[in-house]
């Protein structure tokens, strides 16, 4: 199993904030954003990982992890990617180290309060295809600035992106699971209409061969890219209840407030 972290994207909507910098080494709590997804692939045991940025700041992400060792991976490689082409186009340069091998997949901006390692185990035991894991969010404005999964009979049948009516309260987050058909899927894609390769667009592809399965996350989870205000909030809960805790310790403060 590889792990790729994608840290590439403008950070629009965290500017002013990103002007300056990649908004994956804005710190929550007291270290950088991007070190929190590593510590997750890390934590559920996976030791190969590949991170891809973009813009004008890879140099300093590349200082901040180096080669890995100071945040347990045992292999860290780096992918540049050209211009913010989507985050399917991001995965897409992780294709050779991959190596037709399944690839467990995080956002830079994503955090969570619990270990995926659970999330972990279920991909690695089903047979083939995606695996998701979706957040139960009651506020219908907040599932409006995400992907959000349409369930039926206990499958997902499909996934809106950003949807005016969310079809469901569960959200996707921003931790994939694929097998290595994850990049035919890829080079076939027509790029959407803001001009990127959607991750939704992947996982609608594994929807219709009826091969996508998901766990409910149970905890904490947060998009600090999503706007100012969700930035903070991810911080506050970092500072008060840690991030990525193993399952088993669970100090009951896993909700945001
Ligand atoms: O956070 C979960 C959400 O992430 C999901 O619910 C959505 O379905 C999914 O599309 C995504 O939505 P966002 O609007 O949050 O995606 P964003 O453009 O903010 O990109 C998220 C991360 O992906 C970003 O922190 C870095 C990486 N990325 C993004 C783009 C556009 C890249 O590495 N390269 C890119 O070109």
């Amino acid at each position: 199993m590889k792990g790729v972290v994608l840290a590439g994207g403008t950070g629009s909507r965290l500017d002013p904030l990103t002007r300056i910098t990649n908004k994956h080494l804005l710190p929550i709590y007291d270290r950088p954003m991007v070190t929190y997804a590593i510590e997750a692939l890390v934590g559920a045991g996976i030791g190969e990982v590949m991170v891809v940025t973009g813009g004008t700041h890879a140099g300093e992400l590349f200082r901040l992890l180096g080669n890995g060792s100071e945040w347990g991976v045992d292999r860290l490689l780096y992918s540049y990617q050209d211009r913010p082409g989507g985050i399917a186009e991001a995965l897409g340069l992780a294709r050779h180290f991959v190596n037709g091998d399944r690839v467990v997949v995080m956002l830079a901006d994503n955090i969570f309060g619990q270990s995926i390692s659970g999330w972990v185990a279920n991909f690695e035991a089903q047979e083939a295809g995606a695996r998701l894991l979706l957040a139960d969010i009651d506020d219908p404005c907040h599932l409006c600035h995400l992907g959000v999964a349409e369930i039926d009979s206990g499958r997902i049948v499909a996934i809106v992106e950003k949807p005016d009516v969310p079809p469901s309260r569960l959200a996707v987050t921003g931790v994939y699971g694929y097998d290595a058909s994850v990049f035919e899927t890829i080079a076939e894609l027509a790029p959407s209409g803001r001009g990127e390769l959607e991750i939704t667009d992947v996982n609608n592809a594994f929807v219709d061969r009826g091969s996508i399965e998901f766990d409910v996350l149970d905890g904490f989870w947060g998009d600090a890219g999503e706007s100012i205000a969700a930035y903070y909030e991810v911080n506050d809960f970092v500072r008060r209840g840690g991030a990525n805790r193993p399952s088993a310790d669970r100090p009951g403060d896993d909700q945001p407030g």
